[in-house]
C-alpha cells in the first residue's frame, strides 16, 4: 500500500528526526515509494523531461524511483534528503550506480549548488512534508525559492502531491517565479473505475484546464477524492524570449 501525507496532523513530517527513526525503524525492509511508482509517472516525465538531462531528486527518502529513472535512459540524478539515515542506506545501496548521487541536505538551504545547475527538479511528497510541519509557509516558500533558483530557464519542476490547486496554488504561482503550471490528477494505484477503459487512461495524460485563478474549474468532477496531483511548473526560457523579442525588432 502506498502512504500518503495527508494525515498531517498524526506525525511531524516537517522534523529531520521523525524521519531519521522512521528510516532507522524501517532498515531491513527495503525501498519505500510514496504515492506513485515511476512506472505510472513515466509517461509525465519523459514528456517533460529528456533523457540527458541533470535531474535533481528533492526528498528522495528510500524511494526506487531514480533507479527506475536510470533503467529508463536517465543519465543523471542528484538524490538529496535531510534524513543522513536515509541517505548513508541509499548511497551504500547505488554506489556501483555512476547516474545517481547521494547527499544530505535540507531543501530550504541548497546553497552548495550554483544558480540554474539542473534541468530538472522532481519532488514526490516533499513539499507535502514541509506543509506539515512548523512555520509551513515560510518552510514551502524557502523550498520553493530553492528550486526556482537552481532551476535552469526553459527546466521544470514536478511536484506530486496531495494538495489540491486551492492548497497548493498560492505556494507554485508567486508572480516571483513566473512559472508556466500545468496540472494532471491521477488516480492512486489500484483505484479503477469499473469499466475503465483505455480512453480513459489515456485522458490522465491531458492537463486539466485551470480558472485564472489557478482552480480547478467550478464543473469538474473529481472522480477520486484521494487522486493525486502533479504540478509541471516551467521556468520560462528568458533566452528564447529575449531572441524573439529581438527577431520582432
Ligand atoms: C513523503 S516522503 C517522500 C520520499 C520519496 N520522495 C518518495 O516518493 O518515496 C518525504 C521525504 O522528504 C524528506 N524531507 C522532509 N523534510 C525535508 C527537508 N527539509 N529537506 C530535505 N528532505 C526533507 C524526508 O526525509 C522524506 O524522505
Amino acid at each position: 500500500m502506498l502512504r500518503d501525507v495527508s494525515a498531517c496532523n498524526t506525525y511531524n513530517y516537517g522534523d529531520a528526526l521523525y524521519w531519521d527513526a522512521r528510516y532507522l525503524q524501517e532498515a531491513g525492509c527495503g525501498s519505500f515509494d510514496w504515492y506513485q511508482r515511476y512506472s505510472a509517472l513515466r509517461p509525465f516525465v519523459r514528456n517533460y523531461v529528456p533523457t540527458s538531462s541533470r535531474i535533481l531528486m528533492v526528498g528522495c527518502g528510500s524511494a526506487v524511483m531514480s533507479e527506475d529513472m536510470v533503467k529508463d535512459g536517465y543519465e543523471e540524478i542528484v538524490n538529496v534528503d535531510i534524513s543522513t539515515v536515509a541517505i548513508d542506506m541509499m548511497r551504500r545501496k547505488y554506489e556501483h550506480v555512476p547516474q545517481l548521487k547521494y547527499m544530505q541536505m535540507d531543501v530550504r538551504d541548497m546553497s552548495v549548488f550554483p544558480d540554474e545547475s539542473f534541468d530538472a527538479v522532481i519532488d514526490k511528497g516533499t513539499l507535502d512534508s514541509l506543509m506539515c510541519g512548523t512555520n509551513a509557509p515560510i518552510c514551502a516558500a524557502q523550498m520553493l525559492g530553492e528550486v526556482s533558483r537552481l532551476l535552469k530557464h526553459g527546466g521544470v519542476y514536478m511536484l506530486i502531491t496531495y494538495g489540491d490547486p486551492t492548497a497548493r496554488m498560492p505556494h507554485l504561482s508567486r508572480p516571483v517565479f513566473n512559472w508556466k503550471i500545468e496540472l494532471y490528477i491521477i488516480p492512486r494505484p489500484g483505484i479503477q473505475k469499473p469499466g475503465d477503459s483505455c480512453s480513459n487512461v489515456k485522458s490522465y495524460l491531458e492537463p486539466i484546464p485551470l480558472t485564472e485563478k489557478g482552480l480547478l474549474p467550478a464543473d469538474y468532477v473529481m472522480e477520486d477524492p484521494d487522486a493525486h496531483f502533479i504540478y509541471m511548473c516551467k521556468k520560462n526560457d528568458e533566452r528564447v524570449e529575449l531572441s524573439d523579442k529581438s527577431a520582432d525588432l
